[in-house]
């Protein structure tokens, strides 16, 4: 196992002026998780890492922990959140002053390059490690460049010696923390800074993903290529009311008092049931009589939540995770309203995606209008959980 010898500075404390977004950049969220998750997943396979520290608006700070927690915070990497500065600069200064100071190698990161990959994290530490000198990636320049004045192209610049800057950028944890203090001026990234005292800077090979959300056409390219890893899914689920009036209900994984119980091999949660069968349909993995059939006895009588959590699970290891689910009960009992904010907020939490749940009736027609039973009808949108953006 390699020592624990890395700090990676992850900077989320900009306004988003250029989005334009009504929420600063790094919270904005595409397909149901912000721009700062998707920044620190890269950081959840890397052996070296000690600590992790995020900047961010004094307004973001605590929604900044806890999307550092539930991203991080299950492989004993240290988390700080700091209140980020009006530059990057300051961001990134008040950020070094809680670095371990048993780090060696620092890396710099903008949250808005979400989609490095860890593999370039690990490339850009490697030569730091290896060369005890500041190193950042960089990207060859597709475009032919002009200098020009005014209106007027002066000259086209010999491209060839030119590379464009990306984060994150590595550097010896003790020099950049040195540098830091002694920085005059403002500096657009951390290798100029290192420069102006005198420090050498390598680079390695950029990635096309590493490339930085800036405006709305950056974002909408992103989402637009994230967005063809969704996949949706339906299902309908339908229970009669129990003879036996002692019996409770469960729907969505809470009980309703007040309204009779539902039959069936499970507790007859009709809502868990729909949303299982959409959630794997959309895997493409089957039904919930396929995974969790009347052969298996571990699931007679079992609530909602047993299935909803293994479902998740079964998605979790075909690479899925679910973007949204929507359920709808159709029946004139229970009254929906009641609990209406309880179990979104129930099943939000088992699915780990955002819930919404409705009802109607059938207008007293059918089966459902005589009060024979509970209906209820689910779709869900999943995204293929490794769709990043490719290099
Ligand atoms: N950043 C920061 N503190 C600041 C300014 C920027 O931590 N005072 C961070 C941003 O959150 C971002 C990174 O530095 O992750 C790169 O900055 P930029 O892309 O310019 O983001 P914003 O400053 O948020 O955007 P804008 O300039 O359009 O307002
Ligand atoms: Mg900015």
């Amino acid at each position: 196992m390699t020592a624990r010898d890395l700090a990676v500075i992850v900077v989320a404390a900009g306004r988003g002026e250029r989005l334009g977004a009504n929420t600063p950049k790094a919270f904005v969220e595409i397909l149901g998780r912000s721009i700062l998750e998707y920044s620190l997943i890269p950081l959840q396979n890397m052996d070296a890492l000690a600590q992790v520290i995020v900047a961010a608006r004094a307004s973001h700070r605590e929604a900044a922990l806890d999307i550092a927690d539930s991203v991080l915070g299950h492989s004993g990497i240290r988390i700080d959140v700091v209140v980020g500065g009006e530059t990057r600069q300051q961001s990134i200064a008040n950020a070094l002053a809680v670095v371990d100071s048993a780090a060696e190698v620092v890396l710099v990161h903008d949250a808005a390059r979400a989609f490095a990959t860890t593999k370039l994290f690990e490339r850009v530490a490697d030569s730091v490690r290896e060369t005890r000198t500041a190193c950042i990636p960089a990207l060859q320049i597709a475009d032919t460049i002009k200098r020009v004045e005014g209106q007027n192209i002066l000259d086209t610049v010999d491209r060839s010696s030119l590379r464009a800057a990306q984060t994150p950028q590595g550097f010896v944890a003790s020099e950049l923390v040195a540098a830091y203090r002694e920085a005059g001026e403002d500096f657009t990234d951390d290798a100029a800074l290192m420069q102006s005292l005198g420090h050498k800077v390598f680079f390695v090979d950029g990635e096309a993903a590493a490339e930085k959300i800036t405006t709305a056409s950056d974002l909408a390219r992103v989402v637009s290529r994230l967005s063809s890893g969704t996949r949706t899914g339906m299902g309908v689920d339908v229970h009669r009311f129990s003879a036996d009036p002692t019996k409770p209900l469960y729907l969505g994984t809470i009980e309703w008092p007040g309204v009779p119980g539902l039959d069936g091999h499970s507790d007859g949660d009709a809502v868990s049931h729909a949303i299982v069968d959409a959630l794997l349909s959309a895997a493409g993995l089957g039904d919930i009589g396929s995974n969790f059939g009347v052969d298996r006895p571990e699931f007679e009588g079992a609530n909602g939540s047993v299935f909803l959590t293994e479902t998740i699970a079964l998605l979790e290891d075909a690479g899925f995770r679910p973007v949204n689910v929507s359920v709808q009960v159709i029946g004139n009992r229970p009254k929906i309203s009641t609990q209406r904010v309880a179990t979104e907020r129930a099943l939000s939490e088992l699915i780990g995606a955002p819930v919404s749940f409705g009802a109607t009736t059938t207008d007293g027609l059918g089966f459902l209008g005589n009060d024979e039973g509970v209906a209820a009808v689910a779709s869900a949108l999943i995204i293929d959980s490794e769709a990043r953006l490719t290099s």
